[in-house]
């Protein structure tokens, strides 16, 4: 996930418990683009052991296989090709989920790419744009072109990150398809995927901002697979989490302000589980100094013993990342 699934992110995920595969933030490709290099440290530097993917997000089908020609001279488990994104400047430019709008030229990108990678050619993508209209053409062509797996993100394009998850459509891709689908899409805790996978025959679970929320999750899922009884986690071992994101920026060296605003995306997600009414947010959203940002986590969070419960509170919800902040969440309060 973009400025958040970075190599530090990465590494920490390693050591809470890591998922089966990883899958870089994407890499952009046009004309003049270069390999982004903090992303290919989390391909070149990656400590974890687990199979690294690297995601490209382009719409030029000569960048695109330039650019899989140079992600090849890396230690990548495969490449894996971004028809999802709902970020209006990237899908106005036909990128990301803008490529869904036009089947034809999907059935061009796959194949150029299928050619040109010898190794695992990965898709993930949304239902659709507007509508799930092109979905069954969409999943032929993903046949067609021989894609080693396929990320479904049940939701459209416009459905951005709130509208229901069309499980069903998961489903269908699983029964269809001859790869492996990954559901994608809300599995907000271990017995929600397990759900899914059962409701869906999907082969595995792509999980995105739960497992920033609980990054213990993949341990758990790990867990149930074997029956054995999940990690608890307490709101104590949350607030030694956040100490180990808060640690993770200070490696990179940046100065508080921007050091606190990146520990805000964290803890936009984490506040999801922290109280039923979103104090958290409301309040850590207000903090812009470390001192009062650590201040409210404590208040919340420090020596509390009680579990941190796996899934979100109902109603509270992480601000979606194309929404604009707030001018008052910015700017200093009132004296
Ligand atoms: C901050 C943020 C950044 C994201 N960046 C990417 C990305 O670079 N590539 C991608 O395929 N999906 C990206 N996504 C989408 C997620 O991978 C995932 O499809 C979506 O959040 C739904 O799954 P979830 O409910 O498990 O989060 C991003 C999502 C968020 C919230």
């Amino acid at each position: 996930m973009q400025d958040v699934t970075d190599l530090p992110f990465m590494t920490l995920i390693g050591r809470y418990g890591p998922p089966d595969l990883f899958f870089t933030e994407y890499f952009r490709v046009h004309s003049q683009s270069r390999l982004e290099k903090h992303i290919l440290r989390s391909i070149t530097e990656n400590p974890t052991n687990v199979p690294v993917f690297a995601q490209m997000n382009g719409e030029s089908i000569p960048d695109i296989i330039r650019t899989a020609r140079e992600l090849k001279k890396h230690p990548i488990a495969g490449i894996d090709l971004n028809m999802g994104c709902p970020a209006p400047k990237v899908f106005k430019k036909n990128c990301g989920g803008g490529l869904l709008r036009e089947p034809a030229k999907v059935d061009q990108v796959l194949g150029a790419l299928r050619e040109e990678i010898e190794g695992l050619f990965t898709v993930k993508m949304r239902i659709g744009f507007d509508s799930s209209e092109h979905f069954s053409t969409l999943l032929e062509l993903v046949a067609k072109h021989r894609v080693d797996l396929l990320s479904l993100h049940g939701r459209t394009v416009r459905g951005a990150y709130h509208a229901p998850v069309q499980y069903p459509l998961i489903a269908e891709a699983s029964r269809s398809l001859p790869c492996p689908v990954f559901a994608n899409g809300n599995l907000t805790s271990p017995g929600k995927a397990f759900r899914i996978q059962r409701e869906t025959g999907c082969r595995g679970a792509m999980i995105g901002r739960h497992a920033i929320r609980n990054p213990w999750i993949f341990r758990q899922i790990r867990e149930k697979l074997k029956g054995e009884p999940l990690f608890q986690p307490t709101l104590h071992d949350v607030r030694a989490y956040i100490d180990d994101l808060y640690a993770m920026s200070g490696k990179q060296g940046i100065p508080d302000k921007p050091r606190i605003s990146k520990l805000k995306k964290y803890l936009n997600f984490i506040g999801e589980s922290i109280d039923p009414k979103g104090q958290f947010l409301y309040r850590m959203r207000r903090a812009h100094e470390p001192e009062k940002m650590f201040a409210v986590c404590d208040e919340f969070l420090k020596d509390c013993s009680d579990p941190f419960p796996l899934e979100p509170y109902p109603g509270i919800h992480a601000r979606p990342n194309t929404e604009k902040p707030k001018v008052s969440e910015l700017i200093s309060p009132e004296p």
